[in-house]
């Protein structure tokens, strides 16, 4: 599986300049904002959406200072969604360390993340960029939807794959989308590349999420830095159980969705895993991933062969492959 620093070589010096502009933006002299804000940048995340803003970018074009901008917006939407992600989920681990909502409550976390979004949007304001608000202010209509369709769904016990892939398509991908258009936007007008890593960053982003979900079967905690078995103790049913459930008899089903509703968590998560395993749910899951990850190279093929494309490519195995 290629590395992270591997795969962006190409954008080294980019993402260095990236990071100090991102953690400039969340400065704020109200001091409870500053100490959040500190705690959010000891947190490492994997920065993928910035990396794929800057690749996008230079894949099409130039960097300039509107890549800059257009990376740090992502990435300050993206921790604002999961620093709500994690109260909506009852998660006090993320990255490996306390999430925002276990170490500082829930109302300290909600209002951080707004402020953060807010930051997020003053950037594009600040520079102009009305176009990035187009796409961004779409995409968080499509990520809120998204979770609370599956709010929904949690709730009733009931989702087939086309509603899951819907899901998956606006709480996930729908950002990695837009981290694709926004990078190739800030260095060309030509549509046709536009549209090209749009396709790109949909179907890295699908694939993304349901290696997400297989790790909630089969990761290392330690690695993935949240307890595996998150999504079997909040009753959220993904990709490997829908398998599953679908391939047993009506009454056996109705028995696993008994455990997932009425289990204590210790004894549900290990039996919802065996009876995922017992019934190939993973594997099939590791085919759809691959599905998507040959859609996203295929995407690339209108660009000609570059340092960016081949990170690009690489970028798509990680994410299918990746362990953390
Ligand atoms: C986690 O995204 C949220 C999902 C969409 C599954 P990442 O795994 O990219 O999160 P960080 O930023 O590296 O923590
Ligand atoms: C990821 O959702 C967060 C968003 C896409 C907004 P999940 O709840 O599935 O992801 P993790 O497992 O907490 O990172
Ligand atoms: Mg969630
Ligand atoms: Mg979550």
């Amino acid at each position: 599986m290629p590395s992270l620093s591997e795969i962006s070589r190409s954008v080294k010096n980019e993402l260095a300049q990236f990071e100090d502009i991102f953690k400039a933006s969340m400065r704020s002299d109200v001091r409870i904002v500053d100490l959040v804000a500190r705690y959010i940048i000891r947190q490492k995340g994997k920065k993928i959406r910035p990396r794929l803003v800057l690749l996008s970018a230079k894949i099409c074009g130039e960097i300039t200072e509107r890549t800059f901008r257009g990376a740090s917006l992502v990435e300050l939407l993206h921790t604002a969604t999961l620093i709500h992600d994690d109260v909506v989920d009852n998660a006090d681990k993320r990255r490996g360390i306390w999430s925002i909502n276990a170490l500082f409550k829930n109302k300290v976390a909600v209002l951080m993340g707004d402020y953060l979004l807010s930051r997020g949007l003053m950037i594009s304001i600040d520079g102009k960029d009305y176009d990035f608000l187009g796409v961004i202010t779409e995409a968080v209509k499509r990520m809120s939807e998204g979770e609370l369709l599956q709010i929904q769904k949690t709730r009733k016990l009931d989702i087939d794959e086309e509603t899951y892939f819907r899901v998956i398509s606006d709480k996930t991908a729908s950002l990695l989308e837009t981290c694709c258009v926004i990078g190739a936007m800030s260095t060309t007008n030509d549509q046709k590349f536009i549209e090209s890593m749009k396709q790109f960053g949909h179907s890295l982003g699908m694939a993304f999420q349901i290696r997400d979900d297989i790790l909630d079967y089969e990761g290392t905690a330690n690695l993935i830095g949240k307890p595996v078995g998150g999504d079997i103790k909040e009753k959220k049913i993904t990709l490997p159980l829908i398998y599953a459930l679908n391939k047993v008899s009506k009454s056996e089903a109705s028995r696993i969705k008994n455990v997932l509703k009425n289990g204590n968590d210790k004894t549900k998560v290990r039996e919802i895993i065996s009876f995922v395993k017992a019934n190939n749910g993973i594997d099939y899951a590791l085919k759809i991933s691959q599905n998507y990850s040959v859609q996203a190279k295929d995407a690339l093929n209108i660009f000609p062969e570059s340092e960016m494309k081949s990170s690009l490519i690489k970028l798509v195995d990680f994410v299918t492959q990746r362990d953390t």
